[in-house]
This record gives C-alpha cells, sequence and structure tokens, in this order.
C-alpha cells in the first residue's frame, strides 16, 4: 500500500518545500494536510484483512479499470472520500458503475473498508495516496465516467486559498480524463467556494453546466448527506451542489 506525504515533508503546512541541495524549490502544494488521526480496532482490522484486496498500489502507470473491476463499467472517481459512508451508498446505488476513491487520511481508508466487508460491496477501489497524481499518473484521459468531489477541504483563510482543488488549472486536468459527455459533481456547504466553483467550472471552455449558466445544481438522488455536509449543516450553513458535463 502506498504511503501518503508524509506531514513533515511540508512543516509549515503552506505547499513551501526546500530541498536538500540548498535550492529552494516551490513544490507542489497540496489540498491536503495528513493528519494523524486514531484508527479503531474495526478499521484496524478491515485494513489488514481487505487492504490487499480493495486498496491498490500508486504506481506510475495506467491503471487497466477492466481487470481491476473483472469487467467493463463505467468508472467515477472520487476525490476524498473522508469515512467513506457516502461512497459506499452511491456504490450500491449504482451497482452497474466502478468507482475509484482516494483518500489520505487512514482512518477514512479503514472505515470505508469496514463498509465494503460488511455490506459486501464490489465495485469499490481505493487510493490511500493523492488524488492529484492518481489522476495524472493513472487514470488515463478521456476514460471516467464522472468525478465526484463532496464537500472538499474549504481551506477557508485567505492565505491558504490555493490549497483548494477547484482551480482553472486542476479543473482543465479533470476534465481531459473524462470521456466526452462525462461529469464533474461538486458539493460544498462553504458559500465563497461554491461561487469558486461556479465561476471556474463555468469558465471552462469544455464544460457545460447541467443546471442553467450560472445556476447551481438540484441534489441529484444518488448523491446521499456526507459527514462533512451533516456537520455543516448542523453549523447552519447551505449546501450548494454543481453538476457541468465535458462537451
Ligand atoms: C472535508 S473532507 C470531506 C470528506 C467527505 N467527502 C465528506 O463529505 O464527508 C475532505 C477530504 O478530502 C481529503 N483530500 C483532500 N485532498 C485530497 C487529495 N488530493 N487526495 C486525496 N484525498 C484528499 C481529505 O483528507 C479529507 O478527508
Amino acid at each position: 500500500m502506498s504511503l501518503p506525504t508524509s506531514p513533515s515533508s511540508d512543516p509549515h503546512g503552506d505547499g513551501d518545500d526546500s530541498l536538500a541541495d540548498g535550492v529552494a524549490h516551490r513544490a507542489r502544494i497540496r489540498s491536503f494536510v495528513v493528519r494523524a488521526g486514531r484508527m479503531g480496532t474495526g478499521q484496524i482490522k478491515a485494513l489488514a484483512e481487505l487492504g490487499p484486496r480493495f486498496v491498490l498500489p500508486f504506481e506510475q502507470r495506467p491503471l487497466d479499470t477492466a481487470q481491476v473491476f473483472g469487467r467493463q463499467a463505467p468508472v467515477v472517481l472520487e476525490i476524498g472520500f473522508g469515512m467513506g459512508g457516502a461512497t459506499a451508498q452511491i456504490a450500491q446505488t449504482l451497482p452497474d458503475h466502478d468507482f475509484i476513491g482516494c483518500e489520505v487520511h487512514e482512518p477514512g481508508v479503514g472505515a470505508l473498508l469496514k463498509l465494503i466487508g460488511e455490506q459486501n460491496i464490489p465495485n469499490i477501489r481505493i487510493f490511500q495516496h493523492d488524488a492529484v497524481e492518481v489522476l495524472e499518473h493513472m487514470i488515463p484521459e478521456g476514460s471516467l465516467a464522472g468525478v465526484h468531489i463532496f464537500f472538499p477541504d474549504p481551506w477557508h483563510k485567505k492565505r491558504h486559498n490555493k490549497r483548494r482543488l477547484i482551480q482553472p488549472p486542476f479543473v482543465a486536468r479533470l476534465v481531459r480524463h473524462l470521456a466526452p459527455g462525462g461529469y464533474l459533481h461538486c458539493a460544498t456547504d462553504w458559500q465563497p467556494y461554491a461561487e469558486q466553483m461556479l465561476e471556474v467550472l463555468g469558465a471552462d471552455p469544455d464544460l457545460v453546466n447541467t443546471a442553467a449558466d450560472g445556476a447551481y445544481a438540484d441534489k441529484p438522488a444518488y448523491r446521499p448527506l456526507t459527514k462533512f455536509e451533516n456537520r455543516g449543516l448542523k453549523l447552519g450553513h447551505g449546501v450548494w451542489d454543481l453538476v457541468f458535463r465535458r462537451k
């Protein structure tokens, strides 16, 4: 199993790394910080027993999804599944689709594996790795039926806004990996980020808003309430869904 980026590689948490050769490099700004999290015994057991089958190793070569899932089916990539409750539900709602979930938080990986085991879910595989690298190195261009990004870290502080996933260059890359007609579904409970999403997705020349131009989408029926969404709702936040399609 691949190890997530060590938190010590970015001690200031602002994406600026210095290399040993003394030359300061601006490393890739990451959309996450790996936090130590306590693993429950069920999660540890699931990781040990089901990890070898359902967690895929990060490699710098294209993933053969037909071989991995043992069938030819539309593939949906999810970035940042958290504890995986929504992922497990969606995979069961859409059994004719295969789901690749990326999450760097190990307890979340354990939690989703536990659900996969308890509910006998065959159509999910996991990368415990930065989704940006998984996309770049392992997902063939034009191959994805959909991408789910639910309640991505909002990085509220202005100086951290650069860590947000939904920015023009990354969206352009996501779009290249979608099949024509493939969809990008984002949801957030942070209004300024929702506005940024609408602006960035709306400006991408290869995307079409499935709602009207400049409009948020109704929540698609397949998306259940997520853990972070629930937390946001309790804080009185609104929720905004955006569903765009590749032309
Ligand atoms: C705010 S949580 C939302 C989790 C879940 N989608 C939900 O709604 O409950 C965002 C998650 O995205 C993960 N994440 C952020 N950037 C990521 C990346 N580049 N690759 C993989 N996971 C990432 C974080 O570890 C975190 O668990």
